[in-house]
């Protein structure tokens, strides 16, 4: 069931041109053609009766409750699947429809509970709704024939309950995981009286296909899909509107509240990013945020060997600006620094590069877009002008031909994933380039038309093989070129890729992927229409990544696919907000909006605004600090919200460097490795507990807004502004949205940014200023943002992570849908029914000639270190790559990953990592030690007087 103050319109809207005006009850109203009269009728404020029909679903037309009578018509037509027609005239009451529509409802009530006091449902249960108005209590079918009771109900899944006594079998379910999922988890079995909802082969839920999206449940209008939130903690008295504090998609949710207590998280059905679906991490896992683990009063210790102890905020804030003092007064004022976090607000994020750039007085900052998608940033802004994708999200259902490149949409950004594949499903062509098969490749209905599975390492080389093919077959939009880009650069580039050794045959040796496949793949992205490429880290995380997001820019403007709907170069970005701590300023060289530190004029205008001389050199980038650590010239970190010890390459490596540090000071929920390090920890505040902004993959700044009061007393925002005060450099806002006004004042592409526009449209996509007040879906339109677009050479240099006879396997790495990140989060809630543990994905092939079998533990070492996971063994991957995922701390995926990084940013090479694996029985050291220390973690915290809790993070632990 749909939020609760959501008004459902029946059908879903028609975006036909032509409108058409018709009369309903005697009011004219005008719609375009297509719309249905249900719809119709609703935008005059008239409600027909319905059961089946709902807004986020195609009419179906089964239950016959929206009857109506059309002038000139036979019959009573249903207004779901009836559409509308110039002149119609349409009554929605009269004496025959009422009996009509009663008697549709005394049949589904003679087989319904009518115990509504006690049910669930009650209150937001639309056959209930429909009766009442009816008047229906009884039902004169009732007279003692077969009827559904005490049919086992299925409480499998952790989130919903399924309870057939309630199904009035509308298959709004079913059309729910079809058509807004994408799953086909559902049928409806059997026939008449027989008539049952089935997942799968008839199994239980979590059994099932059913990856826990929630869309059922949302679509269903009775009691039958139900939470088991709303069944514990019964009706929720209000709602807030919030946006998923997980990953980029940024969807809209509903949160349903009692007191400070979330019931339940639904779907905003007029949200811009999700239209009205979500995802198992943003629609259920949100029991993190009051789970027993987090750490709600601050802590000090000198040593890191020191047990915690508990103390006042004035305490530590004070303890945490004496010692950045200490440490620059002994050691410098560059010895110091801090690092931003993606999944902050964005007006958290300003705040700490303000702290550090005017109250540390340098440019240390940096965030943890430097491990993910720095090269975008890079790469789109030389290429395009602007560190950022070109479209919205909605822009793919215009798309003819999608390219994915190094993206897993279904798992890490479900939510347009089931969008894409819904496009898919209309005909879109796909073409997949990833090393490993992603379910886009093949799932229910859709098909990938190409899947280029080239090893890790040679993007580059794959990219100037499709360019090489577009190039030299004639297929490249000329007059799109010599009007919008640099004529010059592109004459460069042309040479380039035409060389012969970009040839997809020339290069087949090293990407391992056919020539005949690259070249029907160029052709079809240049020539079947409007071509949109969406790409993940699987492009930026490489030695190349920026020359790779430069390929790809080359790529689109040389097919003119940029700058209307249905094209554009698009990267996905993971957390909720790394968009937003890019553009916040969290870089070392830049300001917010991307504006270098060395530019004087910028410069002047921060100095004016914050009353301080700013440094006009780029400061430490985050593996810089690591090494100046080492080096002993770096002592000083302030880390907020961000898992640098889990979450950055070379674990070994970032552990040292902290080791080394006098003062580490972690701002976070929860006690995460990077806390295993710090001398203080300052407690965090969840995205239920906050107000302020994230801006999604589109470019879109949305809302997050406060659902209860910080558990640790205090929203991040304040915490930073506590610290810049105790340090001596005043900081006063008294709501983010001041801090959102002065981001606006001093960031153009934010100028006409405010909290009342927000609050006005729901949300904006960036650039918002005097020529876009409203925001700007699509970028690049008459002119890049640079003036001309520009071509860049992208030659391609392989990577110096080779294999060898000892390290002969490719270890690639990615996410799965039930977890997210680091895991801090999803490993505190239900999800781990799903995913426990991290597993190594190895091919049959290669697993036989070790003798590892499905389950077996298996060693991973690397030129940079080892550890120790169970095995997957499965076809998934190709021989010679394994492939793992990195949400759980004991698996230490990134002890094996090496510190080489990108050329331009440092993004590190996660994506490929020479590797040997062998059976091995037991667990490696790594995970000895992480035992102990996470143990010791926990007894430094009991001794510090903290509640620790009972539970085990995960069953796996
Ligand atoms: S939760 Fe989602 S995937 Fe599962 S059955 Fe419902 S709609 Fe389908
Ligand atoms: S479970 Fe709900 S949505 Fe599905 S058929 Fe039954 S009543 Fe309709
Ligand atoms: S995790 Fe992503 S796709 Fe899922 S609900 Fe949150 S924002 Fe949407
Ligand atoms: S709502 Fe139209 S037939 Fe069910």
């Amino acid at each position: 069931m749909y939020a609760q103050d959501y008004i459902d319109p029946g059908t879903p809207e028609s975006t036909a041109d032509e409108l058409v005006t018709v009369e309903i009850d005697g009011v004219s109203v005008t719609v375009p053609e297509g719309t249905s009269i249900m719809r119709a009728a609703a935008m005059v404020g008239n409600r027909i009766p319905k059961l089946c029909a709902t807004s986020t679903l195609k009419a179906f037309g089964s239950c016959r409750l929206c009857l109506v009578e059309i002038e000139g018509r036979k019959g009573y037509p249903a207004s779901c699947t009836t559409t509308v027609a110039p002149g119609m005239k349409v009554r929605t009451q009269s004496e025959k429809l009422t009996q009509l529509r009663e008697n549709v409802l005394e049949l589904y009530v003679s087989d319904h509970p009518l115990d509504c006091d006690t049910c669930p449902g009650n209150g937001h249960c639309e056959l209930q709704d429909m009766a009442d108005a009816h008047g229906i209590t009884t039902s004169r079918y009732d007279v003692g024939g077969r009827v559904h009771r005490d049919t086992p109900k299925d409480i499998s899944n952790p989130y919903f309950a399924f309870d057939p006594d309630l199904c009035i079998v509308c298959s709004r379910c079913v059309r729910a995981c079809d058509e807004v999922q994408g799953t086909f988890a559902l049928t409806i079995d059997g026939r008449g009286f027989d008539s049952k909802v089935s997942a799968s082969q008839n199994e239980p839920f979590l059994e099932s296909e059913c990856v826990s999206c929630g869309a059922c449940v949302e679509a269903c209008p009775t009691a039958a899909l139900t939470e088991k939130s709303i069944i514990a903690l019964g009706r929720p008295e209000s709602t807030v509107t919030t946006t998923c504090g997980y990953c980029g998609v940024g969807c809209s949710l509903k949160a349903e509240i009692k007191g400070e207590t979330v019931v339940r998280m639904v779907p905003n059905r007029e949200g811009h990013a999700n239209k009205g679906h979500a995802c198992v991490k943003g629609r259920f896992a949100f029991g993190y945020a009051t789970h027993a683990d987090r750490i709600v009063k601050p802590m000090v210790r000198k040593k890191i060997t020191d047990p915690w102890r508990e103390v006042t905020w004035e305490e530590a804030i004070g303890y945490a600006a004496s010692e950045i003092k200490r440490i620059q007064a002994k050691y410098g004022k560059y010895a110091v620094g801090g690092i931003t976090s993606s999944r902050c607000t964005n007006e958290e994020t300003f705040l700490v590069q303000k702290l550090v750039r005017a109250a540390f007085g340098n440019n240390n900052v940096d965030t943890c877009a430097r491990v993910c998608h720095s090269p975008t940033g890079y790469g789109l802004k030389h290429t395009l002008g602007e560190s950022a994708g070109t479209q919205e999200f909605s822009s793919v259902m215009k798309s003819d031909v999608i390219v994915v490149i190094g993206a897993n949409p279904t798992e890490a950004h479900p939510v347009f994933g089931s969008q894409l594949k819904r496009r898919l499903r209309q005909g879109g062509k796909l073409i997949v380039i990833d090393p490993r098969e992603i379910e886009l490749v093949r799932a229910p209905h859709i098909a990938a038309d190409y899947h280029l599975q080239l090893r890790p390492g040679t993007n580059v080389a794959i990219i100037n093989a499709l360019a090489h093919v577009i190039v030299t077959e004639g297929l490249t939009k000329d007059d799109y070129i010599e009007s919008r880009c640099e004529v010059d650069s592109y004459r460069r580039w042309k040479e380039f890729v035409a060389d012969p050794k970009n040839s997809p045959e020339a290069v087949a040796d090293i990407t391992g992927v056919p020539a005949s496949l690259v070249r029907g793949a160029a052709r079809l992205y240049a020539t079947g229409g409007n071509g949109a490429i969406y790409y993940g880290l699987g492009v930026t995380e490489h030695s190349q990544g920026t020359t790779m997001v430069m390929g790809i820019a080359n790529l689109a403007m040389a097919t003119g696919n940029l700058g209307r709907e249905g094209v554009g170069v698009n990267p996905l970005r993971g957390q909720n907000n790394v968009q937003g701590s890019c553009d916040m300023g969290s870089f070392p060289h830049e300001y917010s909006g991307y504006r270098h530190v060395s530019d004087e004029a910028v410069r002047a205008q921060f100095e004016s605004s914050w009353g301080v001389t700013l440094e006009p050199e780029p400061g430490l980038r985050i593996p810089n600090m690591f090494e100046a650590a080492l080096d002993g010239s770096f002592k000083g970190l302030y880390i907020q919200g961000e898992d640098m010890a889990q979450s950055d390459p070379n674990t070994q490596h970032v552990i040292s460097a902290l080791s080394a540090m006098e003062c580490v000071i972690v701002q976070d929920l929860f006690l995460n490795e990077t806390a295993k390090y710090a001398h203080i920890f300052l407690p965090g505040s969840s995205f239920l507990e906050k107000d302020g902004t994230f801006t999604n993959a589109e470019r879109r700044i949305s809302r997050t807004r406060k659902i209860m009061e910080p558990l640790g007393g205090y929203q991040d925002w304040e915490v930073t502004m506590m610290l810049s005060n105790a340090l001596g450099y005043p900081m006063n806002y008294t709501h983010p949205s001041e801090i959102m006004d002065e981001i606006a004042r001093l960031t153009p592409t934010f100028a006409g940014v405010s909290y009342e526009k927000l609050d006005r449209l729901g949300s904006i996509q960036w650039p918002c200023n005097e020529d876009a007040p409203a925001g700007t879906p699509t970028m690049h339109v008459d002119e890049f943002v640079r003036g001309k677009g520009k071509f860049y050479v992208t030659e391609y240099v392989p990577t110096e992570e080779r294999t060898s006879s000892r390290f002969p396997l490719l270890l690639t790495t990615g996410r799965i849908l039930s977890q997210y990140n680091v895991g801090a989060q999803t490993r505190r809630t239900h999800n781990v029914v799903w995913h426990s543990e991290d597993r190594l994905e190895i091919h049959p092939h290669d697993a036989n000639v070790r003798g590892i079998r499905d389950g077996d533990w298996v060693g991973i070492a690397s030129r940079a270190g080892d550890t120790v996971m169970r095995a997957e063994v499965t076809e998934r991957v190709q021989p010679g790559v394994v492939y793992t995922t990195f949400h759980f701390p004991e698996s230490g995926a990134n002890l094996v990953t090496t510190d080489n990084s990108d050329w331009a940013t440092n993004c590190p090479e996660y994506k490929v990592t020479a590797v040997q694996v062998v059976k091995v029985s037991q667990p490696s050291e790594w995970r000895k030690r992480h035992r102990e220390l996470t143990k010791r973690q926990r007894i430094q915290r009991r001794a510090g007087g903290g509640r620790v809790s009972a539970q085990p993070h995960s069953p796996s632990e």
